[in-house]
């Protein structure tokens, strides 16, 4: 195996360009729900391009058309695809990553401009995008470059997957994925993929599950426009008053789902399953420090980590169309649409899970008697994953995490969902190891979200030693 202490030599003594790039990055909004920001999705996808091109990877992008948003059609960013190596006696690894962000306005409680990348003393680099998911794509960029400088010769050929549409649905991605499985993705032996966190702030992990996630729009509709509660107040059926005792029917407070049916799918617990966690390195006051509360349900943390990863959870997000602004207004809105989420476990299906809400709340408005209509939308979604933790390509990552830190990894499954993953897993039929950069606390989709120096530039030289190590796997 190459020289790996010369490598993370090189890595620690370039840390200021790397984050400099990220700085770069970082400026660049882009935020793809946001229809006035989608030009910097674009922008930011080019950027990509233009950096894998001077690395001399051969590069394609590929454009999934058109999606309407808020009642304007818009240009779909590009998937950023690469190739870097085409080595026939030489494994190959794809590696995707996405180069959107969420929306983020100093408004919203940041300490910082959200897209000014900041440095604190304590080594954080607060911007949006820097854990989830700048820092990790960039990271693989720097392993190129540092064998580059380095005359080192990479183990391994590398094919780039880096989407603008993660945050957004990822529209067209697997329908390009799937067509090009035989093509472009032909030669691919294993999938690596850095969108996730630790378990904690200081151990790291890898991780071989996410939760799925499928989401509902409830709209209730009633008189033809707003009007006056004063005028109309207990005259007719309020929209807000169907759709409020509608979402209360979903979950209860302690987070039990209260659909007919929710759980019957859910993969029975065994005990090997049960051993995982009874071994994992996790403090639920990190967890209590991360979400800025202490209002955990569960009192013990296998609970809290159990409910997190294995079963499912309903959260509701938001009403559109209610009134939400400062001091009184006298309104009974004409419609409202409520949105919320389940996210979804082994073996829940999103057709399943779609069926159920459906037939729940149809009969629960029924029960209402209201004389206002009622519509239940699924939007998009995604299943849930388990990987094989035996796979040589799980253990290239053990090894590597090892290697780097020190310590033998956490073994995780993560709450929330990325959704590509199982479609690379069918599609291609390779084991797909999720490799994490950041934290448990970075605050990815929060404000103030960071990626810790330490972690961006250990990060790195676990992406490369990871690259190393299934290289020598020879059981591939
Ligand atoms: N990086 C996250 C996925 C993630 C979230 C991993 C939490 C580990 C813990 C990804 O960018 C993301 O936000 N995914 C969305 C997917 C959804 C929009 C389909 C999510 O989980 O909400
Ligand atoms: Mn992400
Ligand atoms: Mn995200």
């Amino acid at each position: 195996m190459a020289d790996l202490d010369t490598l993370y030599a090189h890595i620690e003594e370039h840390a200021a360009d790397y984050v400099e790039k990220l700085r770069e990055v970082v400026a660049i909004p882009s935020v793809s729900s946001d229809a006035t920001l989608r030009p910097k999705v674009h922008e930011m996808g080019l950027w990509l391009q233009a950096e894998l091109e001077r690395l001399g990877a051969e590069t394609k992008l590929h454009y999934p058309g058109t999606h309407v948003m808020d009642g304007e059609e818009l240009e779909l960013p590009p998937i950023v695809l690469g190739t870097y190596g085409t080595d026939e006696s030489k494994k190959t690894v794809l590696v995707y990553g996405h180069y959107d962000v969420q929306p983020a306005s100093l408004s919203d409680g940041w300490t910082s401009d959200p897209f000014t990348l900041t440095e604190l003393d304590n080594g954080r680099m607060v911007g949006r995008g820097s854990t989830d998911d700048k820092g990790p794509v960039l990271g693989w960029l720097w392993v190129v470059e540092a064998h580059q400088q380095l005359g080192i010769d990479l183990p391994v050929n590398l094919k780039f997957c880096f989407e603008g549409m993660e945050e957004n649905g990822s529209e067209g991605l697997d329908e390009m994925i799937v067509a090009e499985a035989d093509g472009y993705f032909a030669n691919v032996d294993a999938v690596c993929i850095s969108d996730n966190y630790w378990l904690g702030t200081s151990k790291p992990c890898i991780t071989f599950g996410l939760r799925g996630v499928s989401a509902f729009a409830l709209t209730v509709t009633g008189p033809g426009w707003d009007l006056h509660s004063g005028v109309y107040g207990g005259t007719l059926h309020e929209p807000m008053t169907d759709l409020i005792h509608l979402m209360g029917t979903l979950v209860k407070p302690n987070g039990e789902i209260l659909i007919p049916g929710i759980m019957d799918n859910v993969a029975d617990l065994t005990e090997e399953e049960e051993a995982l966690y009874d071994v994992l390195d996790f403090d639920v006051s990190e967890l209590e420090a991360a979400a800025g509360a202490q209002t955990l349900i569960h009192d013990d943390k296998k609970q809290t980590i159990m409910h997190r990863w294995r079963y499912p959870s309903l959260s509701l997000h938001g009403i559109e169309g209610a009134f939400s602004g400062q001091g009184v207004k006298t309104v009974i809105p004409a419609k409202v649409m409520g949105k919320f989420s389940i996210r979804t476990v082994p073996n829940q299906t999103p057709d399943e899970i779609a069926e159920k809400v459906k037939a729940h709340l149809e009969a629960e408005f029924e029960k209402l008697g209201s004389k206002n209509t009622m519509h239940v939308e699924a939007l998009h979604g995604g299943k849930c994953w388990v990987g094989d933790l035996n796979h040589p390509n799980f253990k290239a990552g053990t090894r590597a995490t090892e290697k780097v830190y020190g310590v033998t990894p956490d073994f995780t499954r993560e709450g929330g969902s990325i959704p590509v993953t199982l479609t690379f897993q069918d599609a291609l039929g390779k084991s797909v190891l999720l490799l994490p950069m950041g934290r448990a606390d970075d605050g990815a989709h929060s404000i103030n979200e960071k990626l810790d120096k330490s972690n961006y530039l250990n990060g790195i030289k676990l992406l490369a030693t990871y690259l190393h190590e299934l290289a020598a796997e020879t059981d591939l």
